[in-house]
Parts: structure tokens; C-alpha cells; sequence
């Protein structure tokens, strides 16, 4: 099996030392880095903005993978990418209209994801699978760092897998969500690429380490 893309979280970093914290993952083994938005209406939180992204790719030497946590994403998706955004990913629960979100995504020549809350059925992305680059599974409730992995994430990401197999579509499986050392081996057996993690990495006395030993899961 292929080593994970590590996708550490910058919304468990310190934001008053964000230079230092990008320097960090620069020189770390991370793949990309992912970056939480949050209105405080699709979610309850409020996260960071436009001049942050910015700032974070002023400095970061790696993909940024901007998670988009709002309503009506389409209003803002140019902006995200003109801020340095590589990969962009809308919920499905706030798209009515997902397949053009996906399109407009990809005009501005960003990588599609999509991004599945816990509860939210795989069938919702049947008809879009092929067109994606990437799908977020949500293995906590959207909104907030550090909270507890959902395990029926494993039994989802095994079926997004087959699902993804079948339509012979290229997306990426991305875990959002709670992701640790203890349960990143058995996500990547039931066909996970991606992991993304915040507190675990941040909260560690050394981030660096932490990395490269889930870089090293496989
Ligand atoms: C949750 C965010 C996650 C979060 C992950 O709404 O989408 O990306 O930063 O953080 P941890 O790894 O701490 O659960
Ligand atoms: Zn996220």
C-alpha cells in the first residue's frame, strides 16, 4: 500500500505565530495543508478568512487544501483561489447545485473535492463521483478541532472505495476528522489516501515527529 498524503490541520496551529507554524510544516513531511473555513452558519464556529489564507501561502511551500465550511460556497470559491488555494472542497449539504460548484471549481484550475458529513448518505455522490478529485470524509461533526473519531467512518470509506472502484473514477479519499496514530493504519486498510489531522499534530512537543510517523503508517 502507498504512503498516505498527509494533510496536516492549520486550524490547531498557533495563530499568533502562523509564520513559524508553515515554516514548520515546510520543512516537515506533510504533503499539503489544509485549511478550515468556517462561517458560523453551516457551522456553529467561526474560523479564518480570506487575509489568513493568504498570509498561510505567502509562506507555505506545499498545496494548500482549503476545506470550504459555508453556505453558498459558490460566492467565494474565486476568491479562495486567487488566495492560493490548490484543492477546494464544498459540503454536499450546502450545494443544491453541486455539479456546477464541482465545474466552477475546476475552471479556475483548482483540484474538486467534496466534502460528506457523518450522516449523509454515500448515494448523494453517485452521479458526481466521476467528475471529483477528491471527497472529504467528515469522521466528526464539522465545526471544531479535537473531537472524538466516529467509527462508523471505517464502514463508509470502505463503500465510498467500492463505489469509487465500480464508476472506475479517480477521487481521493480524505479523512477529516479525530484522525491519530491508533486508528490511521486501519483507515488507510479500508482505502483511505488522504488523512488530514490538527490536534494531533499540533498538541505533540514535536509536530515533526508526529508527522513522519504517520507518514511512515502503511
Ligand atoms: C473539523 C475540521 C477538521 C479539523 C480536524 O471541522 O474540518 O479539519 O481541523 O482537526 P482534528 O484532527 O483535531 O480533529
Ligand atoms: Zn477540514
Amino acid at each position: 500500500m502507498a504512503q498516505p498524503i498527509l494533510a496536516p490541520s492549520i486550524l490547531a496551529a498557533d495563530f499568533a505565530n502562523l509564520q513559524r507554524e508553515v515554516t514548520m510544516l515546510n520543512e516537515s513531511e506533510a504533503d499539503w495543508i489544509h485549511v478550515d473555513i468556517m462561517d458560523g452558519l453551516f457551522v456553529p464556529n467561526i474560523s479564518m478568512g480570506l487575509p489568513v489564507v493568504e498570509a498561510v501561502n505567502r509562506y507555505a511551500k506545499k498545496p494548500l487544501d482549503v476545506h470550504l465550511m459555508i453556505v453558498q460556497p459558490e460566492r467565494y470559491v474565486e476568491a479562495f483561489q486567487r488566495a492560493g488555494a490548490a484543492n477546494i472542497s464544498v459540503h454536499v449539504e450546502a450545494c443544491p447545485h453541486l455539479h456546477r460548484n464541482i465545474q466552477q471549481i475546476k475552471s479556475l484550475g483548482c483540484k474538486a473535492g467534496v466534502a460528506i458529513n457523518p450522516h449523509t448518505s454515500l448515494s448523494e455522490l453517485e452521479n458526481i463521483i466521476g467528475d471529483i478529485d477528491l471527497v472529504c470524509v467528515m469522521s466528526v461533526n464539522p465545526g471544531f478541532g479535537a473531537q472524538k473519531f466516529i467509527e462508523n467512518t471505517y464502514r463508509k470509506v470502505s463503500a465510498l472505495k467500492a463505489m469509487i472502484r465500480a464508476a472506475n473514477a479517480h477521487a481521493l479519499i480524505e479523512i477529516d476528522g479525530g484522525v491519530n496514530q491508533q486508528n490511521a493504519k486501519a483507515l488507510l486498510d479500508v482505502g483511505a489516501d488522504v488523512l488530514v489531522a490538527g490536534n494531533f499534530v499540533f498538541s505533540a512537543s514535536s509536530p515533526k515527529d508526529v508527522i513522519a510517523g504517520l507518514k511512515a503508517i502503511h
